[in-house]
């Protein structure tokens, strides 16, 4: 058998400036639903996700709250960063922090041999910086300020002054990779996704390139430059590095190459540094590039991106503490096109949990296993002669979970979910039609009521494997509740691109009794 194929997939990491919003909560389920999926696929599958902890922003933030930028970084991540990743149920194989030794040893290595091969050189700077951004800004970037910024020059993005620096810095050529980069989105048309990003890349490298400014020296929070102690790495030449760290760069060459090269999954704020530049110091080190970088849309409140520094940001445990982690993640995954921008509503939230969560599916799994413990004392009955409705099903769950694989492949997260949903409607439709309370009364029908709840259950089965990546903890209770394990294995064990193939529940598995997976919830946000 050959080796499975190695799937490495990242999130950007985040910074400690501040506590955690849906919109880090997204990017994070996002990755962690492909991750989950290839996981279960037996793709040989590592999720890294972390914080970026160097710069001035974190800095200032720091020293505004009475602590050192060490001492503010481990708070945020023993206090907000890891636990998020408990709220809502992120599965991931490492957590790196630009702190660590393993990261800025190894960007250090990076850097001093992009020196040394002549990609480095000093120079004299004085540009507009934009701190929220960590970056020089473009000219198209920059914009007249208004109102307390009146006759300021302000970033279009933070709405907030920008700093006039002028230092020595040192300088990475990127310039000399525009070409290169060109070449690299041509070749390969899905590098860059979706296709609109691409485009907008396309577009700004076709402007050419400038050099990057990669060292600060008026502050020292981050990275010594290796041949020159006066200078700190630029953050985001630091950050962009955790991705080669983490697995091994420098350190462990097994590791490296079992693992690179990685589908980055960013924000598409981001993607510019992830698309461009990342790609461009890769080539000067002479490592291969990623192999995709996904920019996702933004969470919009209001009509604007939801943002820390704008205080529109809602903590994911607003919406896990009423709906759970559960529903979080399959409400962003289902609502919300992979790569499109997206409206946040409460409205919406609630009105997808009940009609989706609670009617369609949760409702479908107590039925069924509540008939198979009423009409056949909780034990699945083997099915006799399928007719063609019963055909129809295992059809639809066929296609649903070769749909659903395809889906998952090119990063379309909600055409999965609603490939999956049709067995769901299917499954919903089938009752209805079957009636099986109907067949239970004439004895005379008993084959065809275990034929008809053997149907059900095995659908239930598909399903579960097949959420398992979105809803994982309902779909581990619905797993128990069906018996399945002692005959199947547990349910993170099911190979996934196989969920479709009919009839792997055995008959004579024991149910047990199924809670509410998503209970009704009020008005007032209490389960009801
Ligand atoms: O940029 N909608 O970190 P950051 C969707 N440290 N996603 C959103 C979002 C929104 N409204 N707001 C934030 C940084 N995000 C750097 C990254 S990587 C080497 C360094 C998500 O804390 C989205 O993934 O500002 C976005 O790209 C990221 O948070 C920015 O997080
Ligand atoms: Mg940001």
């Amino acid at each position: 058998m050959s080796d499975p194929a190695s799937f490495y997939i990242t999130t950007p990491i985040f910074y400690v400036n501040d506590v955690p919003h849906i919109g880090h909560a997204y990017t994070e389920v996002a990755a962690d639903v492909l991750a989950r999926w290839h996981r279960q696929a037996g793709d040989d599958t590592w999720l890294l996700t972390g914080t970026d902890e160097h710069g001035q922003k974190i800095l200032r933030t720091a020293t505004a709250n009475g602590a050192t930028p060490q001492e503010w970084a481990d708070r945020l991540v023993e206090n907000e960063w890891l636990p998020l990743l408990k709220t809502i149920d992120i599965a991931n194989n490492d957590f790196i922090r630009t702190t660590d030794e393993r990261h800025e040893t190894n960007v250090q290595l990076f850097l001093q041999r992009l020196y040394d091969d002549g990609f480095i050189y000093a120079g004299e700077y004085e540009a507009l910086y934009c701190v929220g951004c960590e970056e020089f800004k473009p000219a198209s970037e920059i914009v007249d300020g208004t109102g307390e910024y009146e006759g300021q020059k302000v970033c279009a993005i933070h709405s907030k002054p920008l700093e006039l620096l002028q230092e020595k810095n040192y300088f990475f050529r990127m310039s000399d990779f525009a070409e290169r980069l060109l070449d690299l989105y041509e070749s390969r048309p899905d590098f860059v996704q979706p296709e609109a990003a691409r485009n907008e890349v396309i577009s700004f490298v076709r402007q050419g390139l400038a050099d990057l400014s990669i060292s600060r020296s008026s502050f020292d929070w981050g990275v010594k430059v290796p041949w020159d102690d006066t200078h700190v790495v630029y953050v985001w030449f630091d950050a962009l590095l955790n991705y080669i760290t983490a697995v091994g760069y420098g350190q462990d060459e097994d590791e490296f190459a079992r693992r690179w090269p990685a589908t980055h999954v960013v924000g598409k704020d981001i993607l510019r540094f992830h698309a461009v530049i990342w790609p461009a110091m890769l080539m000067a080190a002479g490592l291969e590039v990623p192999q995709k970088v996904f920019g996702h849309g933004w969470l919009l409140v209001g009509g604007e991106k939801m943002s820390k520094s704008k205080l529109t940001g809602i903590a994911p445990t607003q919406i896990t503490d009423t709906f759970g982690s559960d529903a979080f993640r399959y409400y962003f995954m289902r609502a919300i096109s992979f790569g499109q921008d997206g409206s946040f509503s409460w409205e919406d939230l609630a009105a997808r949990y009940h009609a989706e969560l609670a009617n369609g599916f949760g409702n479908l799994a107590s039925r069924v296993i509540a008939m198979v413990a009423r009409y056949f004392d909780g034990i699945v009955p083997a099915a006799g002669d399928y007719e063609e409705a019963d055909l129809v099903v295992q059809r639809v769950v066929a296609d649903a979970a070769a749909n659903a694989d395809a889906a998952i492949g090119s990063l379309a997260i909600h055409d999965a979910l609603a490939a999956v949903w049709t067995v769901v409607d299917e499954l919903n439709g089938y009752i209805t039609t079957q009636e099986p309370w109907v067949l239970a009364k004439d004895d005379a029908q008993r084959a065809r009521l275990g034929t008809v709840l053997y149907t059900a259950a095995e659908g239930l089965r598909a399903l579960a494997v097949l959420l398992s990546p979105v809803i994982p903890a309902s779909t581990t209770k619905l797993w128990t509740a069906l018996g399945a394990e002692p005959a199947l294995g547990g349910l993170s064990e099911q190979p996934i691109r196989d969920a479709g193939r009919w009839g792997q529940l055995p008959a004579g598995t024991a149910v047990t009794g199924l809670e509410a997976l998503f209970p009704r919830i009020d008005a007032t946000g209490t389960p009801a």
